[in-house]
């Protein structure tokens, strides 16, 4: 299994391009379901999950085409309705293939995605949804099940806000006989990214972006071309890693459009940030003080501080001036690089949801573990500006969703290697 060398104490200085967002791109990959047509994609970052969900949709006979960033997707020979377990344990988000496949051939077979290291992840949000939509779903022997004749709009509410259950119905609505109304939907740039690839194909969709997503189903979609948002926590990684090492760095190929809750708790922090717009182009400065100040906060979904970068910022909290609050409420085990930072000599108590980490002056490099795909990017950002080395281990979960971070932290100054 690889690992990630990195010598610490490099203020990180210079540019970076940002990639796509992998978080907009699966649930995009997967829209192409719902048409004959070809759907082309550009900036389309290159990930190990977005190969995994390349695989998983070839092996329902779409043809995928991929060259670097422009990935083109044909599922006119869509002939097998069927997510496996052995693909789908892999990857989560191997469920958005649900809501299409029902809504495209009225059919699906998908491998409940089970827990992950953060969560159980439960997917009954999407299944009720589904099945208010008149889908017959049963759930046996590991798998969803589904079928119905035509999916017939309705009036969705789901008990949580969630990213993919919004995502999952929203693309069975496309289709459906009537008017989808999807109430406590979820706001998330991505979202809004998915419906307007979604109209571009055709569909009929508003308020994405709200919290009530309005869709009226037509017969069907066509192809269309679309290009993928920048990633906003790949961004919002980078600032921090910059912030951590009191350096100075430009983002670019990105926006800070959907990362308000974050720059704002930079800049407490004492972190100077500034876009530079052009009708083209924009970019993200910032500039880090020698030493920032401790900031609190509580993970909400967006706008709202957002989960995936709470990792990131206990890291920063720990090398901070002050004593910070960090509350994290989507999900219930999302802690687990506190006690890998420890062994970088963090101070963190954990209480439930809630960690109370005291600024230390000075980390010291170790050994230490990644548990999942952010953890790990907070572990990279302590170890960037611990004394010594530091040794990540099991770094397949940081390939998931940052491309090329070893070229792209070096090229930023930092003293990173990986060792195989
Ligand atoms: C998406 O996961 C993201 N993944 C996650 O990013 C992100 O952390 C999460 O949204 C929250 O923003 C993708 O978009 C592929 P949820 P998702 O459904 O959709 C509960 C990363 O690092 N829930 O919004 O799976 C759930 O357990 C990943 O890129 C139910 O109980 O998250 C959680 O507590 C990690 N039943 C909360 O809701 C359901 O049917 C929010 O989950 C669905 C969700």
């Amino acid at each position: 299994m690889d690992k990630l060398l990195i010598e610490g104490g490099h203020r990180l200085q210079g540019e970076a391009e940002m990639s796509g967002a992998k978080n907009a791109a699966l649930p995009i990959l997967c829209a192409a379901l719902l048409t004959r047509e070809p759907l082309t994609l550009t900036n389309v970052p290159q990930l190990n999950d977005i190969g995994t969900m390349l695989k998983l949709l070839a092996q329902m006979g779409v043809a995928v085409q991929r060259d670097g960033s422009v990935v083109t997707l044909d599922a006119s020979g869509l002939d097998n309705p069927l997510a496996p377990y052995e693909m789908v344990k892999t990857m989560r988000a191997s469920i958005l293939v649900l809501g299409p496949l029902v809504a495209r051939c009225g059919e699906a077979k998908v491998s409940l995605p089970g827990g992950c290291a953060i969560g159980a992840r439960p997917v009954d949000q999407h299944i009720k949804g589904l099945t208010a939509m008149g889908a017959d779903i049963a759930v046996e022997h590991g798998y969803v099940v589904a079928r119905t004749s035509r999916l017939r709009g309705a009036r969705l509410f789901t008990d949580m806000v969630t990213v993919t259950g919004t995502e999952n119905l929203m693309m069975a609505a496309v289709l459906a006989d009537g008017e989808t109304v999807i109430e406590n939907a979820a706001r998330e740039p991505e979202v809004v990214d998915l419906a307007n690839c979604l109209v571009a194909m055709g569909a009929r969709i508003s308020g994405a972006g709200s919290d009530v997503i309005r869709i009226q189903g037509v017969e069907r979609l066509h192809g269309a071309t679309h290009r993928i948002m920048p990633d906003r926590i790949e961004t919002g990684t980078y600032l921090c890693a910059a912030a951590a090492t009191g350096g100075e760095i430009r983002l670019t190929g990105t926006s800070a459009a959907y990362l308000d809750a974050v720059v704002d708790k930079l800049m407490d922090a004492g972190c100077d940030i500034r876009t530079e717009k052009s009708p083209s182009f924009e970019a993200i400065v910032l500039r880090a003080p020698q030493r920032l100040k401790a900031v609190s906060i509580r993970t909400a979904p967006y706008p709202a501080f957002p989960t995936d970068m709470q990792a990131q910022f206990m890291a920063i909290n720990a090398l901070a001036e002050g004593t910070s609050i960090i509350r994290e409420t989507i999900f219930e085990n999302r802690f687990m690089h506190a006690v890998e930072l420890a062994r970088l000599g963090a101070d963190i108590r954990i209480d439930g949801n809630t960690a109370v980490v005291q600024g230390v002056a000075q980390l010291d490099g170790a050994t230490v573990m990644a548990t999942d795909l952010r953890a790990s990017a907070g572990l990279i950002i302590a170890g960037l500006v611990a004394r010594g080395e530091t040794v990540i281990e099991r770094i397949y979960h940081l390939d998931r969703g940052y491309e090329r971070i070893e070229q792209k932290l070096t090229a930023l100054g930092a003293t990173v290697r990986r060792l195989s």
